[in-house]
C-alpha cells in the first residue's frame, strides 16, 4: 500500500512526464517534416516499435547510467564499478572515458542488470553473494582451479552425449543430499531449470488462479474436467520483495486438495536455515512433503547453474525428457568443484566451522541492517532473516537520484523499476552477504540515510517492533504499513493479496 501523498505526488510527476515526452515527440515530427523533404530517404527506423521505443527514449535512455553499470572487479563484498560518462545528454555512455572508481560496498553494488528492469544479461556478474562465496576462498579456489586442470573449462557437449563427468554425478549426489532428497538434476542454468523443466511437467493447458479450491470445483476451462495433477509453484524468498513464504501453511494445503509442491529455492538455499537447507529447515517443514525442489548455485555458493531434486522417478523421467539436460552443454566443471565444495565448507566437512560462521553472519548481518533501516523510517519489504531488504522508493523520478547520489558517497545501489514492478513501486533492492564487515554496513546505512533524507523516501515512522523470527513466519503483513490513508497498490508477487502464490497446471504423467 503506497501512502496517499506518495501515490499522488509519484502520479503526479508520472502524469508530468508523459505529457512532456509526448509533447516533445510530437515538436520533433513537426520539425522533422518541416526541415527534410522527403522523410523516408536516409531516416533511421527505431527497431523497436510503439510504447517500448517512447519509453526506452524518453525514460530509460535519461537514466541508463543507473543500470547495468560495469564492474570490473569480482562480485565480492566491494567491487570496482566502471564510471561512464556521456556527452549527449546520456544517450551514448561513452566508454573512452571510462574510469575507475574507488571500491565500492557491493551489497548496494550495482548489479549489471535491469536497464529499467529488464533481466540482468547472462554471464556477468551478481551480487547475490549471500554466504561470501563469490570472490576467493581458501577452501574451494584451490579445488577449482585443479579441476580445471583435470576436467577443463567446458565438457564441450550435453549430458547424455560426453558431458557427464565424475564431477557431474559427485555433484547431483552432493546437491541431493544437501537438499534431503533421493536424487537431484543439475542444469547448466538457474533459468533454464524453469524453462525446461516447467513445460515438461506441465500439459498444454495452464491456468493461474487466486485459489486452489476454485479451481478444484471449477475443473479445466472449457471442459470442467477435473484437473489430472496440479502444481504450486512458490518461491522459498521471493526474490523482489525478500519476504520468505508461508511455506508450512501451504504444504499443509497442497496435502489437503493434493497438489504437488515446486519450491523455487533461488534466494532461500545456502541463505536460510542452521544448516542453509532453505527454507524447508527454517520453518520446519519435512522435505519428504515437497515434490520438487529447485534452485540455483549463482546466489550462496558463489557459482552458476540449478538443480531439481525429488523422488528417484521423477529425476530419472526428466533425464530422458528436459532439453535442458538432453541438448544443453552441461554445467563447467570447475563450476560444478565450486558448489561442491561450497556445500562441503557449509556443512562443515573442509574440518573447520567457517560455514557454521558464514551462515550465523548472513543471518546477524541481513537482520542488523534491516533493523537500522527500519529505524532510519525507510519502508523496507520483506522478512527477518532473509538477506534481500528491497527499500521502496515509490516514484521512479526518485529512482535515479537515489542510485546517482549513493554512487557519488561510494555505495552503489541496484534500484529496480517499471517494467520489472508496477509503475509506483519503484525500490532499491539490497542483498546483504556474509562477508560484509560492521564497518561495511555502518558507512553504507550512514551514505543510505544521507540520500534517503535528501530524496525523501523515508515514508515511515521509526518501527519501535523488533520482531522475532517465529512473528515473522506467522505474520507476512509485519512489515506493511498499519492504518494510514492510502491507495491499495499490492505487489502482483506478493504473498499478502493472494493467501498464497498458487499456479495450477494440468501435468503430464510423472509421479
Ligand atoms: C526466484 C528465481 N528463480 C530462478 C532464477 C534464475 O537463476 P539464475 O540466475 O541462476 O539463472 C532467479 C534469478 O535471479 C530467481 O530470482
Amino acid at each position: 500500500m503506497i501512502p496517499f501523498l506518495t501515490a499522488l505526488t509519484a502520479h503526479f510527476s508520472c502524469g508530468l512526464f508523459y505529457a512532456f515526452s509526448y509533447l516533445r515527440d510530437f515538436f520533433h515530427i513537426v520539425v522533422d517534416w518541416w526541415k527534410a523533404s522527403n522523410l523516408q530517404v536516409g531516416m533511421h527506423q527505431s527497431a523497436l516499435a510503439g510504447f517500448e521505443d517512447f519509453y526506452i527514449r524518453r525514460a530509460y535512455l535519461r537514466v541508463q547510467d543507473c543500470f547495468n553499470r560495469p564492474i570490473s572487479s569480482p562480485p565480492d563484498t566491494w567491487v570496482d564499478v566502471v564510471e561512464r560518462v556521456s556527452n549527449d545528454n546520456n544517450k551514448i555512455l561513452n566508454s573512452s572515458q571510462f574510469k575507475k572508481f574507488p571500491k565500492i560496498c557491493a551489497p548496494f553494488k550495482n548489479v549489471p542488470c535491469a536497464g529499467i528492469g529488464f533481466a540482468p544479461p547472462p554471464g556477468l556478474p551478481c551480487s547475490y553473494n549471500y554466504l561470501g562465496f563469490a570472490a576467493v576462498d581458501e577452501y574451494c579456489t584451490p579445488r577449482v582451479i585443479q579441476s580445471l586442470k583435470n576436467y577443463y573449462a567446458s565438457t564441450c557437449s550435453a549430458r547424455i552425449d560426453g558431458g557427464t563427468t565424475s564431477l557431474h554425478a559427485e555433484l547431483e549426489q552432493v546437491v541431493a543430499n544437501f537438499v534431503r532428497k533421493p536424487a537431484a538434476l543439475v542444469t547448466g542454468m538457474g533459468y533454464v531449470t524453469h524453462s525446461a523443466i516447467l513445460p515438461v511437467l506441465i500439459g498444454k493447458h495452464l491456468h493461474l488462479e487466486e485459489l486452489l479450491r476454485e479451481n478444484i470445483v471449477d475443473g479445466q476451462p472449457r471442459t470442467h474436467r477435473p484437473w489430472r495433477k496440479i502444481i504450486v509453484v512458490v518461491e522459498g524468498i521471493y526474490s523482489m520483495e525478500g519476504e520468505i513464504c508461508k511455506f508450512p501453511e501451504i504444504v499443509s494445503i497442497c496435502k489437503k486438495y493434493k497438489a504437488y509442491v515446486y519450491l523455487d529455492e533461488a534466494h532461500s538455499i545456502g541463505a536460510v536455515g542452521t544448516t542453509g537447507r532453505g527454507v524447508c529447515e527454517l520453518l520446519d517443514v519435512d522435505n519428504a512433503d515437497v515434490d520438487i525442489m529447485m534452485g540455483t548455485f549463482s546466489k550462496s555458493f558463489g557459482s552458476c547453474s540449478g538443480y531439481i531434486a525429488g523422488s528417484k522417478e521423477l529425476t530419472r523421467y526428466l533425464k530422458y525428457t528436459c532439453p535442458a539436460h538432453l541438448y544443453a552443454t552441461s554445467i563447467s566443471p570447475p563450476a560444478a568443484q565450486q558448489i561442491i565444495s561450497s556445500i562441503k565448507v557449509i556443512l562443515g566437512e573442509d574440518g573447520t566451522s567457517r560455514g557454521a560462521l558464514k551462515l550465523a553472519k548472513a543471518h546477524e548481518n541481513s537482520n542488523y541492517f534491516r533493523s537500522k533501516l527500519q529505524k532510519m523510517e525507510f519502508d523496507v519489504l520483506g522478512d527477518y532473516d532473509s538477506p534481500v531488504m528491497p527499500i521502496m522508493i515509490y516514484n521512479p523520478a526518485k529512482i535515479a537520484a537515489f542510485s546517482r547520489e549513493c554512487l557519488k558517497r561510494n555505495v552503489a545501489v541496484v534500484t529496480v523499476t517499471f517494467p520489472a514492478t508496477p509503475l509506483l513501486l519503484a525500490r532499491a533492492r539490497i542483498c546483504i552477504s556474509a562477508a560484509h564487515t560492521q564497518e561495511d554496513m555502518v558507512n553504507a546505512l550512514e551514505v543510505i540515510g544521507k540520500v534517503g533524507d535528501m530524496v525523501g523516501i523515508k515514508y515511515l515512522p521509526a518501527e519501535p517492533k523488533k520482531p522475532q523470527l517465529d512473528e515473522c513466519r506467522d505474520k507476512v503483513e509485519y512489515f506493511r504499513f498499519k492504518s494510514r490513508k492510502s491507495f491499495r497498490i499490492i505487489p502482483p508477487e506478493s504473498v499478502h493479496n493472494v493467501v498464497f502464490k498458487v499456479y495450477l497446471y494440468t501435468c503430464r504423467s510423472w509421479s
